[in-house]
């Protein structure tokens, strides 16, 4: 059967995982500003935020693989279908990829990374010569989630104001 909407377990883990990454970009980006204790308490908080991300991530993934989305409207262009695939495919590959190279950053850090508090995240087996490189890799990686969000909010706006679609409703919960 072709749903017409997305299922409430796809909404909740959109919502859920994309407030989570909006959190921690704005954690990651901003935390030099803030007084050195307050600091501690953010990256603690974006690093077990950014885990949660990983594991709902790999949910999401499994979720999405085996329940395929609605159809996309037949009047967008082949090029604005492309455009989507490659914004949906891309958010996918970075929801696994911040959490992973922040975490190879972390498994190489002096201190132990707490799981809010409750345990010590295991460290990644990673080589210590490519710490420079896990960070530049989060650090461009976080500004191309930036960059795909700005196209996503984008074409969602253009689908709700412009076409007048249900392109947004089809994400919330049924009312
Ligand atoms: C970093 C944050 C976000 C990420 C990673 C993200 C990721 C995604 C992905 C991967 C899809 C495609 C789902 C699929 O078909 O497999 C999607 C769809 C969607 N997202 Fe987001 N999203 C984010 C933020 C937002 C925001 C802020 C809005 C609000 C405007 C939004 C609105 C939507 C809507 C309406 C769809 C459905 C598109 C359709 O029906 O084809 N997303 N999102
Ligand atoms: C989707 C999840 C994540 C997002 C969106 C994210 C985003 C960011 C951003 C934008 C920065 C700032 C980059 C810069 O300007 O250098 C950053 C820094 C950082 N992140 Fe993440 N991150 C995520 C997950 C994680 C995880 C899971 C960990 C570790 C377990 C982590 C550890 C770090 C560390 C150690 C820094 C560097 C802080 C410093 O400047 O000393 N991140 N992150």
């Amino acid at each position: 059967m072709t749903r017409s909407r997305y299922s409430t377990v796809a909404i909740a883990l959109h919502w859920l995982i994309g407030l989570a990454i909006i959190g921690n970009l704005i954690g990651g980006l901003t935390h030099d500003a803030f007084p050195r204790e307050q600091r501690g308490l953010i990256m603690a908080l974006h690093k077990s935020f950014g885990l949660t991300i990983l594991v709902l991530s790999l949910a999401r993934l499994g979720w999405r693989l085996a329940n395929p989305p609605p159809p996309l409207p037949d009047y967008m262009t082949p090029l604005e279908t492309a455009l989507a695939k490659v914004t949906h495919w891309g958010f996918y590959a970075l929801m696994l990829a911040m959490p992973l190279t922040g975490w190879a950053m972390a498994s190489l850090g002096k201190r132990e990374t707490s799981y809010f508090w409750l345990f010590d995240v295991p460290r990644l087996p990673v080589d210590p010569a490519l710490k420079g490189f896990f960070g530049e890799a989060h650090e461009i990686l976080g500004w191309g989630t930036i960059a795909l969000l700005v196209l996503h909010v984008g074409a969602v706006a253009k689908h709700h104001w412009f076409d007048r679609d249900n392109m947004l409703a089809r994400m919330l919960p049924r009312r």
